[in-house]
């Protein structure tokens, strides 16, 4: 019998896992400038959070959640996404009694049961940002903002589009449901099966279908411009102006609703583009999001507005790896290899790491060679900046060979002035 990973999931190891926390650890950064404070929720969660009692359309809650009875006949969900676990969190754990914006930050595995395919895993990682209770153009552009910023720390700028749009305030939305509705029922045999089971439930998920998404029907839908209140118009033009003020190179998508039920109002979705139109990632989202005004109440809370995005960290560093972002100092070297050239030194070393450990420095050492030749291929390996070689010799005259593995110079040291070197 031979093991192997389940199709759609990664093994994290080498290089791969280093790109992988240097991605996160530039958004932990930029998150602690903006004040956002981690949270951090189960993977699984009760089906409930993800379908509701308005019962999610979409597909990824449809047909994409790993679901399972627990043993307790429980209905369990392994997340598909960050939103709707935080939102929870949130209301269970009463967070929503402080005043003000409350801003969140989480980064962790979703899974989706979707077709294994470039940049479509079925785990995979999200870095996430959710800001709750405060409702303002401002709020949303600043969240925009802050994706952007993040993406921009990675060294990525010209390598997506922000696309953003507004799909308008309740009364806004059933105005344009009800005129999709009329137009879609006229079109009915041009659309997919899953198109017309949509069409009573939410047309809206219409737009966002991946088997019609090029057909004329659905380009010639009608646009939600068309359908917007005043107040859901101006808040979308303050937002677009605030855009502008603030250097965001955006384009408005009016076809744009995101594949998600709970977003009203602003939704954006930055948009992979390179120069080469065979890349596998063009056109794929690297980042996503939107407001949900209703969310917190769909939970039985409150009437409190929430905003995030979530970033795909794989499909990110899939870019960054294409157009060579990656910094070498993700490579960062160890300090030293210890070498012990006699059985004897062999505790010795061992004690010498343990004391190079305590100051700070990394170190490595051969536990079972004491010839050169394998301790010289742990070197090779492993490239440390400098070695430190103890022969009987400098065993017994209490002292340490420091040789610089780039300039290949050595000395010879004093080990109680050696150490007192590096304090
Ligand atoms: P989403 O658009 O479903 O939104 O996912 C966000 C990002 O996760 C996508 O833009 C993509 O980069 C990445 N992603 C999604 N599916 C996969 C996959 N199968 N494999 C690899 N990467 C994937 C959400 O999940 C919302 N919760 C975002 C949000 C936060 N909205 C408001 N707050």
């Amino acid at each position: 019998m031979s093991f192997q990973k389940i199709k759609g999931t990664l093994d994290y190891f080498g290089l791969q896992t280093k790109k992988r926390r240097y991605v996160e650890s530039v958004a932990r950064n930029i998150c602690k400038l903006n004040n956002i404070e981690e949270i951090i929720t189960p993977t699984i969660e009760y089906t409930d959070v993800f379908v509701r009692s308005s019962g999610d359309s979409s597909d990824i809650v449809t047909k994409e959640m790993y679901t399972f009875k627990d043993k307790g006949d429980r209905s369990i969900t392994l997340r598909p996404e960050g939103t709707a676990g935080v939102c929870r969190a949130f209301l269970e754990e009463k967070l929503y009694v402080a005043t003000g914006l409350k801003k969140y930050f989480y980064n962790g595995s979703m899974f989706r049961c979707e077709r294994p395919q470039a940049g479509r895993y079925r785990e995979f990682n999200q870095f996430g940002v959710e800001y709750y209770g405060e409702d303002s153009y401002l709020v949303d552009a600043s969240v925009i903002i802050l994706a952007d910023s993040i993406l921009k720390s990675l060294g990525l700028s010209n390598n997506y589009k922000v696309c953003v749009n507004t799909i308008g305030d309740f009364k806004s939305r059933m105005a344009y449901q009800e005129a999709l509705r009329k137009y879609f029922s006229e079109n009915i045999d041009s659309l997919c099966e899953d198109c017309k089971n949509r069409l009573n439930k939410n047309p809206l998920r219409i737009l966002d279908c991946k088997v019609d998404k090029d057909s004329e029907v659905l380009k010639n839908a009608p646009k939600i411009v068309d359908y917007l209140t005043k107040e859901a118009k101006e808040y979308f033009d303050n937002l677009l102006k605030t855009l502008d003020y603030m250097n965001i190179n955006y384009y408005v998508d009016n076809n744009l609703v995101r594949g998600l039920d709970y977003y009203t109002d602003t939704v954006f979705e930055f948009i992979a583009c390179n120069d080469d139109s065979n890349e596998s990632l063009n056109g794929l989202a690297i980042l996503a999001g939107g407001k949900y005004s209703d969310l917190v109440k769909e939970f039985g809370g409150p009437s409190i507005s929430g905003i995030g995005f979530a970033f795909g960290v794989e499909r990110v560093i899939s870019l960054m790896d294409k157009l060579n972002l990656f910094p070498e100092s993700i490579n960062d070297r160890i300090d030293y290899v210890v070498i012990g050239l006699d059985p004897n030194t062999k505790l010795y070393t061992l004690e010498i790491c343990e004391t190079l450990r305590k100051l700070g420095y990394s170190c490595e050492m051969d536990y079972k060679n004491c010839s050169f030749k394998p301790q010289f291929k742990l070197v090779d390996r492993v490239n440390p900046k400098y070695i430190l070689i103890f022969g009987e010799e400098e065993v017994k005259e209490n002292k340490v060979t420091i040789k610089n593995n780039d300039t290949k110079e050595q000395i010879t040291l004093n080990i109680d002035e050696f150490i007192e070197s590096l304090k």
